[in-house]
């Protein structure tokens, strides 16, 4: 089996556990050298980067004093980096009515500006080579609108266009493309929340981290003429009427 992505650093933001997980397990796979980055999940992160062979990084990725030094460490370890996967985000209900300007800024300090933040220094390392493959996970929420999740669905919103943006601004050295999960469980128990939105979505399963890893897996080792896109991974759901 040919191995696509064979001595590429890819760093996986947001990896110990889930779909951050499955995305490193995936570079790994295919023969790239991973680095690993987690904010808290510090054993969970030992134990995905002990199957991956890969390197540990820690970062709060809300402070972009964090993100520069992450990259100088990533820099230091590898001398370049090839890929970027900007996993790491923060889910959260809130009512609408209730949302205080701390609530809005834990959310966009780390589902987008910290996005935007770890583009601009990938880039600059990228540059500093022949540039590169980027990947933001957005969400079906930046598509379709959850009266819950305003500001969540705000966030990734913005992740979807600030996508396309930095694909204009990046081109040609550095491709930037974005992958949109839909309902992706894990563990055993799943809240009736998200029973219903199983229920209704056309495949009538959730999806796995590993179809996510697929999806950005293309994207990593597809042409950088494709660049600016959303693949959405959801059953159908956001097709739905
Ligand atoms: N699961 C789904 O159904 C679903 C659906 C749509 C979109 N998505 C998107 O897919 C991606 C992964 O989803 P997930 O459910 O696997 O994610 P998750 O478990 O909610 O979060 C991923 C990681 O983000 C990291 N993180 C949070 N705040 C951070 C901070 N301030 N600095 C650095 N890292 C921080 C955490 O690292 P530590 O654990 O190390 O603290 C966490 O493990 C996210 O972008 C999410 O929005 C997921």
């Amino acid at each position: 089996m040919p191995r696509h992505l064979e001595n590429q650093v890819v760093l996986v933001t947001g990896a110990a556990r889930r779909i951050g997980r499955a995305i490193a397990l995936r570079a790994a796979a295919e023969g790239a050298q991973v680095a690993i980055h987690y904010h808290h999940s510090e054993a969970d992160a030992r134990q995905t980067a002990d199957e991956c062979g890969a390197k540990l990084f820690q970062a709060d990725l809300t402070q972009v004093s964090e993100i520069q030094r992450l990259y100088r460490e990533i820099e230091s370890a590898y001398g370049r980096l090839d890929c970027l996967v900007n996993n790491a985000a923060r889910y959260q209900q809130m009512n609408v009515l209730e949302v205080t300007e701390d609530d809005w800024d834990s959310i966009h300090d780390i589902n987008l500006k910290a996005v935007f933040f770890s583009c601009q220094s990938a880039a600059k390392l990228m540059l500093k080579g022949t540039g590169g493959h980027i990947v933001n996970i957005s969400s079906l929420g930046g598509i379709r609108p959850w009266t819950g999740h305003v500001p969540y669905c705000a966030s990734k919103a913005g992740v979807i266009h600030m996508t396309r943006a930095l694909a204009k601004a990046l081109a040609p050295k550095i491709s930037v493309n974005t992958v949109a999960p839909g309902v992706i469980h894990f563990g055993p128990d799943m809240p009736p929340k998200i029973q219903h939105l199983v229920s209704v979505t056309p495949m009538k399963r959730p999806g796995t981290g590993e179809e996510i890893a697929d999806a950005v897996t293309h994207f990593l080792t597809a042409t950088k003429f494709i660049t600016g896109q959303l693949l959405s991974v959801d059953g159908g759901l956001s097709q739905r009427a």
